[in-house]
């Protein structure tokens, strides 16, 4: 079922209606009185070839307001008003749209859209809270112009992000529905950065690579085309997650990097071009302030003391460049940090915070140590957003890195443009 509400945004959802058709969905439109002032109801029934009422009263005898809801898959609001998401969170039901929503037991997906100043009002932002909170998606309006001159978040998501986010939906939960991320372009980072001592040590960690390289895998499953940096990353854990010989996978192409500044110059420069960037590598916080041209001789028992300066940060460089204007509309940054707890703070919290410090849209927080995380099959994750300045914890996944990594993914996709 479509359910359209009285925005402006209203005409772009006729073409999110030709994208449902055209995929092999049938739709029942169901849109409000107002929307019918914007977008009329020739359009919807000539599209959905299916009846198009608003009201309750219309067709009785189909009892259409219990009947749409039972026989939905899946519930999609767009847009939805400041009226409609107040309606919902009180559970109003004064026309046909909000009736069904409080009789549909099917997945509901609200993509809001409206003035910036009703979108950040303390009202619409508790409704959203509380739908959220019951289970409902609602995606994140997008940013830029409104109804009139002026611009900020409260725009409709374009059709093909919602189509996207309704293919998530209806694909079996936590797998990226095929063709999710069709024509998008993924970068991702995975293994350790090795910091050169000299010409043959160097301090390094023991990431494995196989949380990145799981991460480029689903993504490719999902139908991106995919670059790899691969920081140190062993054969065996590429064939692993399938990306073993040079182009065994269509869409995919694998950069070889050492050290964090090599990474860090590779990341930046391939992100320009990427709509989601996924920093999965381990990079050391230091490295050696110089590096020794010959190899470094036993200093006997004084032993040898090493002086390390502060390796820049990735995460939050990619973050700039963003701002900076140099990356694709609507690229969404996503980092991992590997925790741990103690006595000032949770892993959460210490994940929470690192997420608003760096300014990334999502972070994937998983407690290592005790047989998790670095170097094992197995990882336990907290996907957590960056929403209006504060952490929001998404959801929380355990499994093989396979699984988190299609989970993640189709969260990213599904949890909207958070910008
Ligand atoms: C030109 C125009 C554009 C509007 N655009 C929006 C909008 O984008 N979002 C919104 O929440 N309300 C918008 N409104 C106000 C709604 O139409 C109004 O709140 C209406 O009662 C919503 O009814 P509904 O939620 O039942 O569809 C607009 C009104 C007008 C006249």
């Amino acid at each position: 079922m479509l359910g359209v509400a009285g925005g402006i945004a209203a005409y772009k959802s006729a073409v999110l209606l030709r994208l449902l058709r055209e995929h092999g969905h049938s739709v029942r439109v169901v849109p409000t009185g107002a929307a019918l002032q914007f977008v009329g109801k020739a359009t919807w029934e000539a599209l959905s070839g299916e009846p198009v009422t608003t009201s309750v009263f219309e067709q009785v005898d189909e009892v259409a307001h219990v009947r749409i809801g039972h026989e939905a898959d899946l519930v999609v609001v767009a847009p939805a008003t400041a009226d409609v998401l107040a309606s919902a969170r009180a559970g109003l039901a004064g026309d046909l749209l909000t009736a069904t929503l409080l009789t549909t037991a099917a997945p509901v997906l609200m993509a809001p859209a409206m003035h910036t100043e009703m979108w950040h009002h303390a009202a619409t932002r508790e409704n959203v809270r509380v739908l959220r909170d019951r289970g409902v998606h609602v995606l994140d309006p997008a940013e830029g112009r409104l109804t009139g001159s002026d611009s900020g978040p409260g725009r409709l998501p374009e059709p093909e992000e919602i189509f996207a986010a309704v293919q998530q939906l209806l694909a079996s939960p936590g797998e990226p529905a095929p063709g999710l991320l069709q024509g998008k372009r993924v970068l991702v980072s995975a293994g350790g950065t090795r910091e050169p001592l000299d010409p043959v040590r160097f301090l390094g960690n023991r990431s494995s690579g196989r949380q990145g390289t799981a991460m480029a895998a689903a993504a490719l499953a999902a139908g991106a085309r995919v670059t790899l940096v691969a920081a140190n990353v062993e054969r065996d854990v590429l064939c692993e997650a399938g990306l073993g010989a040079p182009g065994s996978a269509a869409g995919l192409e694998v950069v070889g990097v050492e050290s964090a500044l090599e990474l860090r110059e590779t990341m930046l420069q391939l992100a320009a071009e990427a709509d989601i960037v996924v920093m999965a590598a381990a990079v050391a916080d230091y490295r050696p302030a110089s590096l020794a041209e010959t190899k470094l001789k036993k200093q006997g028992d004084d032993g040898l003391t090493l002086q390390l300066v502060q390796n820049p940060d990735i995460l939050r460089d990619l973050v700039a460049q963003r701002a900076a204007g140099t990356a694709p509309a609507g690229q969404r940054i996503v980092g991992f940090a590997a925790e741990t707890g103690d006595e000032h703070g949770t892993v959460l919290e210490y994940g929470s915070a690192k997420l608003l410090r760096k300014g990334a849209d999502f972070l994937v927080v998983n407690e290592v140590g005790a047989g998790r995380g670095f170097g094992t099959a197995e990882n336990s994750v907290t996907l957590v957003a960056a929403r209006d300045g504060s952490a929001e914890v998404i959801g929380e996944r355990r499994g093989s890195k396979a699984d988190v990594s299609q989970w993640v993914l189709s969260r990213v996709v599904t949890s909207g443009p958070s910008r």
